[in-house]
């Protein structure tokens, strides 16, 4: 099933590279950027460090598609080239005004002293690259620290909002509100009001959307929920949902911060909007801590299959994009050998016990406990490890028995829906041999199971 058709001869070339995700062609992808629909195209950029899998100088590298599952590399790729974005292009996001798309970013910069002043920034895409880059928010307003970037921009009923990741003097977090009638003069309109006082050091890349009638706020507060005792990622990506009030920018009484993913890997999620309008979401599938095994073939990370966002009783649902229905090919008997796979489980009833991947010793194990309806994923059993201090399983409680899986599996990349997408799991997994078996251990013999070979796409990412 695999096509062994690449017309890149990547260094980075090995059995760990996808086979329908958006990688870097080589060195480091962070923080989805930029993410439009526009004229017909998806645009994607990402964070990217083309030198090595490390933090460096940021780009935005840049990917299309017509329909979210075959992407190419676009030449027109954001790069630090200017004063004000000298040491890093950082991450932003995209907006289409009069029919020309806008991106919106951070340019960190350092003093000689190293001290870091952070600029926001306009730029245009245009048909021979990205042009005009203006410097649209010159200084942090008092009461923050240098900690003050990722502008997310959008219409609002007054014009436009954009909101951005921050930290108070006193090392809180926040989101602060910006205003603007003609998107180049930017007025400081206050802080976010949430009940979340004190909830982490710093906000990274909030996004803000609504659906029926609510109002969204993802945001990645670094160093809230999370303690030594319990096995979570380094840093957490949480959403709350409140009645927002645009006149006070207010999120009013919102609901309590969730995780939106209970797995290994994935931070700095983004959304847009969709030809058929529906919200999509994609996120780094990756973490801050660095030492991934990919590294020593010279890059590291990948973005997440793009997931419909809806919400149902205050929850935010997550499902796999349906035009990803294009990668299936014929569907085969649960117990094949495979490197990359869709798998459903459907009407699921009591105790679940499988491996979603397994090649002798070596196996990543997603077991349900129907007495405490729980859910935990372990990849305790891979040898080539990474972040272990962090554990080797993330468990997950539910607020209703298990019912159905959907599963991706893209060579190093396992993204599990649960429940209909009420949660979602996400990993990324290095096993020694790339084909691996499903092995279903316990299940209800009246379960639904559906196995789908997915095909590669990624010739030239
Ligand atoms: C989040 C982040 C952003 C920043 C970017 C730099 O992962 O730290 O806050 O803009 O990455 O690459």
């Amino acid at each position: 099933m695999k096509n062994t058709k690449h017309t890149l001869n990547h260094s980075t070339n090995n059995h760990w590279r996808t086979q329908f995700h958006i990688q870097p062609p080589t060195g480091l992808l962070n923080d989805p950027n930029g993410l439009i629909y526009y004229e017909g195209v998806y645009h994607v950029f990402y964070q990217w460090h083309p030198d090595g899998p490390t933090h460096g100088l940021k780009s935005w590298n840049h990917v299309t598609s017509i329909d979210l599952v075959h992407w190419t590399p676009d030449k027109r790729i954001l790069r630090p080239d200017s004063i004000y974005d000298s040491h890093g292009a950082y991450s932003g996001s995209a907006l289409v005004v009069d029919g020309t798309l806008q991106l919106f970013y951070t340019g960190n910069t350092r003093t000689s002293d190293d001290i870091r002043v952070p600029y926001q920034l306009n730029a245009r895409l245009a048909t021979d690259g990205i042009v005009d880059k203006t410097v649209i928010i010159d200084h942090i307003p008092s009461g923050y620290t240098d900690h003050f970037r990722d502008p997310k921009v959008f219409t609002t009923a007054y014009g436009y909002a954009m909101i951005l990741g921050a930290q108070r003097q006193d090392m809180t977090g926040t989101a602060l509100l910006y205003t603007s009638a003609d998107l180049k003069a930017w007025h400081f309109a206050k802080e976010l009001t949430t009940s979340l006082e004190s909830f982490g050091y710093m906000w990274e890349c909030p996004d803000y959307f609504e659906l029926e009638q609510k109002g969204i706020l993802l945001f990645c507060p670094q160093g809230a929920m999370n303690s030594p005792r319990s096995n979570t990622n380094i840093y957490p990506n949480a959403y709350i949902i409140g009645n927002y009030d645009t006149d006070h920018f207010d999120m009013g009484n919102h609901t309590h911060p969730h995780l939106l993913d209970y797995g290994f890997d994935f931070y700095a999620a983004q959304t847009f909007i969709d030809q058929k309008g529906q919200r999509v979401l994609m996120a780094w599938m990756g973490a801050a801590e660095g030492g991934y095994p990919s590294d020593k073939y010279g890059w590291a990370h990948v973005l997440t299959l793009p997931r419909v966002l809806t919400l149902v009783d205050n929850h935010l649902y997550q499902q796999p994009h349906p035009n990803l229905v294009a990668l299936r090919t014929d569907a085969v008997p649960i117990n094949s050998s495979l490197c990359s796979y869709e798998l459903i489980l459907d009407t699921i009833q009591g105790a679940l016990d499988i491996d979603l991947y397994r090649y002798q010793d070596e196996c990543v194990n997603l077991r349900y406990d129907t007495a405490t309806q729980t859910l935990i994923l372990d990849r305790s059993a891979l040898k080539n490890t990474y972040a272990t201090e962090r554990g080797e399983t993330r468990t997950l409680c539910l607020d209703e028995p298990l019912k159905d899986l959907h599963v991706f599996r893209d060579t190093s990349t396992l993204e599990i829906f649960i429940n209909q997408g009420r949660y979602t799991m996400s990993l990324r997994f290095f096993p020694q041999h790339i084909e691996g078996h499903v092995k279903i251990k316990t299940l209800n013999d009246s379960a639904i199971k559906i196995l789908y070979p997915l095909e590669d796409v990624n010739h030239d990412l």
